[in-house]
This record gives C-alpha cells, sequence and structure tokens, in this order.
C-alpha cells in the first residue's frame, strides 16, 4: 500500500472506531446541547427488551469507556463482558445456590434481565482506582445511551457473587488478573421502560465565599 493511502486507511479506521460522532441533539430539546441531553436523559433501566446488542456497538462502547480520564493514566480497570444467556444462567445459578435462604429468583433479579452484563474489577494495589472504575462506568452509560442503548450500574450481585463460598469458582472463572477484584457490574440493553429522573439534591453543591 502507498504511503498516503495507508495514511488514509489509518484516519478512516480511526474514524469509525474512535467514538468521535457528534453527539446528535433532538430539535425540540430543552437542553442546551446533544452532550447536555445525552447526560439528563440517562436513566437506569431495570427493565430490558430480549434483542441483543451487537459485539460491534459493544466493543464501541468499551472504546469510550476505557477513554476516560483516570490516573496517572494506570487504566486500573479490567472489565469482563458477558453477552451469552448460557453463561449469564450459570452464574445466577450460582448466586441462587450461594443464597439458599433467599429466593432464587430475587437473587437472580438482581442484574435487572440485562442481555449483556459488563463485570468490573478494580486494580486493589492503586488508591484512586475505584474512580477510575467509576469514571469508566460512566463514559460507557454515557456513550452507550448516545447509541440509544440503556444500561444500569449494579453493586448487589458483586455481593452476592463475594459473600459465600459456593460463588468463588465464578468470581475466579471471570478471569481477572492478580492484585485485581471485582467491583462493580454494569447492564446493557435496549430499554423496554422510561423511568422518570429520580430527584436530585442542589443543596449539596455550594459556592464557597470565604475558608
Ligand atoms: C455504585 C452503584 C451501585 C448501584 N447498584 C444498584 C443495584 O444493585 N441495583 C439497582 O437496581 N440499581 C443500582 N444502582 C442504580 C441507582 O439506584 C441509580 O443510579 C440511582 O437511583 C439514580 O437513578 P438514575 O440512574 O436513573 O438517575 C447503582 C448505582 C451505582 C452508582
Amino acid at each position: 500500500m502507498k504511503p498516503f493511502r495507508s495514511i488514509f486507511f489509518g484516519l478512516a479506521l480511526l474514524a469509525t472506531t474512535a467514538c468521535n460522532q457528534a453527539p446528535v441533539q433532538n430539535s425540540d430539546s430543552q437542553y442546551d446541547n446533544a452532550v447536555v441531553e445525552n447526560i439528563m436523559t440517562r436513566r437506569s433501566i431495570r427493565k430490558y427488551k430480549a434483542e441483543p446488542v451487537s459485539r460491534e456497538l459493544i466493543n464501541k462502547i468499551m472504546e469510550c469507556g476505557i477513554n476516560a480520564p483516570n490516573g496517572q493514566n494506570k487504566q486500573s480497570w479490567e472489565v469482563r463482558v458477558v453477552d451469552d444467556p448460557a453463561v449469564m444462567d450459570k452464574i445466577k445459578d450460582a448466586m441462587a445456590a450461594g443464597h439458599p435462604n433467599m429466593d432464587p429468583e430475587m437473587v437472580k433479579g438482581c442484574f435487572r434481565g440485562a442481555p449483556v452484563m459488563l463485570f468490573i474489577a478494580r486494580d486493589t494495589g492503586y488508591q484512586f482506582s475505584p474512580y477510575d472504575c467509576g469514571l469508566l462506568s460512566e463514559n460507557i452509560m454515557l456513550s452507550a445511551w448516545s447509541y440509544g442503548v440503556g444500561s444500569i450500574c449494579l453493586g448487589i450481585p458483586v455481593r452476592f457473587l463475594t459473600d459465600n463460598d459456593i460463588c468463588k469458582p465464578i468470581v475466579e472463572g471471570l478471569g481477572f488478573s492478580e492484585g485485581y477484584e471485582f467491583c462493580l457490574c454494569i447492564g446493557l440493553g435496549y430499554p423496554d421502560e422510561t423511568p422518570q429522573a429520580r430527584p436530585r439534591d442542589m443543596g449539596k453543591v455550594k459556592f464557597l465565599e470565604k475558608i
């Protein structure tokens, strides 16, 4: 390939993979711009359509995720993507078995029926890894929403998978590197509900006039 053709090819490839599409704003939007609209209209989704999310789109969303700001660019996260219902069933069955005194459907329901589940782990050797994972997660959820893919951040599955011995092989099976600790799940899928925003308190934000 001639040099200029390979440069053109490289740029074209970058353009298709680098999440650099300008956000599109609804013409009747109440918000100032498309980014603000995307942030303000994202909601946690707890009911999903059966329609799968393509791996191509999951990869685009993950590219946006890993472009989040992170301490010293250590990228102190690891992510395992599960989009196979049989694998999810195995995880859910183990979770139910690990909690024999609880309603199995309630335990399994903690994933909220999302067809794609991201299992996120943090580098326990890095003080700021919880924030890195949080910022990764927010980038994932907002970029997903820009493509019409709903999301939910989930803490309960972490508890259900780590508070008993029966689930140990499942957590090991996620295959995180030495020194990484499973800390968060994110569910993705096409929304089958349009929840209202839960109330927020701007009183928690104060301009400091003196100290
Ligand atoms: C760290 C974290 C853990 C969460 N865990 C759960 C969970 O286990 N189950 C659930 O239904 N929602 C969970 N959520 C979603 C929150 O309930 C939700 O973000 C919050 O109520 C605000 O609603 P919104 O996301 O629709 O704006 C979690 C959110 C975060 C950030």
